[in-house]
């Protein structure tokens, strides 16, 4: 008999109650170091009291309204986007997903208004993952997201992750905008280095093509600055965000230049919950902590510190470990041993991390985990991998 809720999750046998920091407890009272964050969602630790308050004092006042009115709680939050980005402008959304049908719009209506119906193509690469909608699977276009659910939408080319030669030739006419994520979270850590990132920023300014970053995962302070392209000093056209933004509440965002967006006029996008005074209030909170430039030299120390020790962690169970890969706190460690088999050993010290393609472990803590957590993480990860090894 299919269970209550639709089993398409492999479920950890784990039920947690409560969460405090990088500490979350079982509905038995178990204590679990989370490395996880809920997939880089909690980047300000789980129930932080800023954060408790923004939402609970937002609660007391005012839920929804639609978007057929002015929500001041957007425009605030929108406006710190605008400030401390490439942006000129936001639509809220409640995922990174519905961001992704965002992006994919707005290039193509960009293109069409410049009388360039035919430009719909949007390059993508193998490994990408920008969610589970028909227009993101379809941006993925791996095997294991788009089987059975054909017919999928048109108008993707996926390309070898760093395969230069074939990005040049796939820049035809036909092309929109190029998507792709600066790390690749579900596809195992991988960082695109700067160096293409500037390259890819170059070949887009020539041929006019846009550039969407997707900035879901390794975006809001994940990498030590607040969104990870900063670190090669070029800026997107168009970028995804969600996940840390919220904190926990569920709220994505997708930022674009004047120019990009030119097309989004009244009537060509919309959503109902999209940009509530909740999470707009509880975004805006995180922007203010993570905006902090103290903030953001904190993250770096800790992912040196935290580096450092997984470095050595890999080097004692070269059994288990093949190396640490990652930017800031979006660390991987590249596994030997089979990455679930090391997700199940973390379990069973009491610690959660996450798997992710190419045999990856993710590990994706609170941005403000204490160093105390982190000395307590490489400890458990320690013995995680010596139980694997006997
Ligand atoms: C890079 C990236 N893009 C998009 C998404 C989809 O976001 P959501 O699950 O909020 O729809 C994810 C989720 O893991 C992601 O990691």
């Amino acid at each position: 008999m299919i269970p209550a809720i639709l089993p398409t999750y492999n479920r950890a046998p784990l039920a947690f109650a409560k969460g405090e920091g990088s500490w979350l407890t079982t509905m038995d009272g178990a204590r679990y170091l989370d490395l996880g964050a809920g997939i880089a969602v909690n980047a300000l630790g789980h129930a932080n009291p800023a954060l408790v308050e923004a939402l609970t004092e937002q609660a007391g006042q005012l839920w929804h309204v639609s978007n057929l009115y002015q929500i001041p709680q957007q425009q605030k939050l929108a406006d710190l986007l605008v400030e401390h980005t490439f942006a000129d402008t936001v639509f809220f959304t409640n995922s990174g997903t519905e961001a992704a049908e965002l992006a994919i719009k707005m290039a193509r209506k960009y293109w069409y208004d410049k009388g360039q119906p035919d430009r719909v193509e949007i390059l993508t690469f193998t490994g990408a993952f920008h969610g589970r909608s028909t227009g993101a699977i379809a941006a993925a276009g791996s095997e294991k997201m788009v089987k059975g659910f054909g017919p999928l939408m048109p108008g993707f080319k996926t390309l070898d992750f760093g395969d230069h030669d074939a990005l040049r030739a796939a820049m035809t006419d036909n092309v929109a905008a190029v998507m792709l994520e600066p790390i690749q979270g579900e596809g195992g850590i991988r960082v695109l280095p700067d160096a293409c990132l500037k390259g890819l920023r170059d070949l887009c300014d020539q041929t006019g093509v846009l550039m969407i970053l997707d900035e879901v995962q390794c975006g809001v302070g994940r990498t030590g600055k607040l969104f990870a392209h900063e670190w090669s000093g070029i800026t997107p056209d168009i970028m995804m965000v969600a996940k840390g933004i919220g904190g926990g509440f569920p709220i994505g965002a997708l930022l674009a230049t004047e120019n990009a967006a030119a097309g989004m006029v009244p009537g060509t996008h919309g959503s109902t919950y999209g940009g509530n005074p909740l999470g707009c209030a509880v975004g805006a909170k995180v922007m203010e902590v993570i905006t902090d430039p103290a903030f953001l030299a904190e993250v770096n120390r800790k992912a040196g510190l935290f580096r450092q020790g997984l470095e050595g962690l890999a080097a004692s169970h070269p059994e288990v470990f093949e190396g640490v890969r990652g930017a800031g706190l979006m660390l991987g460690l590249k596994c030997k041993a089979l990455n679930t088999d090391v997700v199940k050993a973390s379990y069973g010290q009491h610690l959660l991390t996450v798997p992710a393609a190419d045999n990856v472990v993710r590990l994706l803590p609170a941005l403000n985990i204490t160093d105390a957590d982190i000395t307590e993480a490489l400890a458990r990860l320690d013995h995680a991998a010596a139980s694997l090894a006997s």
